[in-house]
């Protein structure tokens, strides 16, 4: 009896490790990145939930050459968009994207670092403090038009 009980014992106790770490498992895999969030929340009307772009209006920015080539401007893309012909992936686009001007650099430093590596795209770290370099650099030369 007692060898019995012992077992039934044991068998609920490796049933309740085992649900407590698929339990921990969805969770950890279900909660979006910072950065993930952002872009869902400011690019993926435009851009696509995958980067993939719109048709002949918005350019993908999955595996996008033009996104990696200019990927120390990106911070200032969004903060003061952009507008004029641009040919992404040999297809020409022209037209306007609207600036972001309510993200933080914080954001923008989130959203950027997952855009560059998301979707097969692979590029280094942009770093915080390059960012807002970037940010007052183009700051100044808006200023000077
Ligand atoms: C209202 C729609 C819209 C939103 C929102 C938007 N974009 Fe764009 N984006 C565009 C359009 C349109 C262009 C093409 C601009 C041109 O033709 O000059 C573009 C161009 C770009 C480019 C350069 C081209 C390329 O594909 O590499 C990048 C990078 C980019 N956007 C990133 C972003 C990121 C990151 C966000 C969110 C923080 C964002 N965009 C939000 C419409 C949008």
């Amino acid at each position: 009896m007692k060898a019995n009980l012992m077992k039934i014992r044991f068998l609920i106790g490796i049933l309740v490790i085992f649900l407590g770490i698929q339990l921990w498992g969805s969770c950890a895999e279900e909660v979006p990145s910072k950065g993930e969030q952002l872009y869902m929340a400011y690019c993926a009307n435009c851009h696509g939930k995958q980067g993939e772009g719109l048709a002949a209006l918005i350019p993908p920015l999955a595996k996008a050459d033009y996104l990696i080539q200019h990927a120390e401007e990106l911070p200032c893309m969004i903060r003061y968009g952009m507008s004029g012909p641009i040919t992404v992936n040999g297809k020409e686009y022209n037209q306007p994207m609207l600036p972001l001007k309510q993200m933080t650099v914080e954001e923008i430093y989130e959203v950027s670092n997952y855009v560059l590596n998301s979707w097969g795209n692979e590029y280094r770290k942009l770093y915080q403090q390059e960012i807002e370099l970037y940010l007052k650099r183009c700051a100044e030369k808006s200023s000077d038009k």
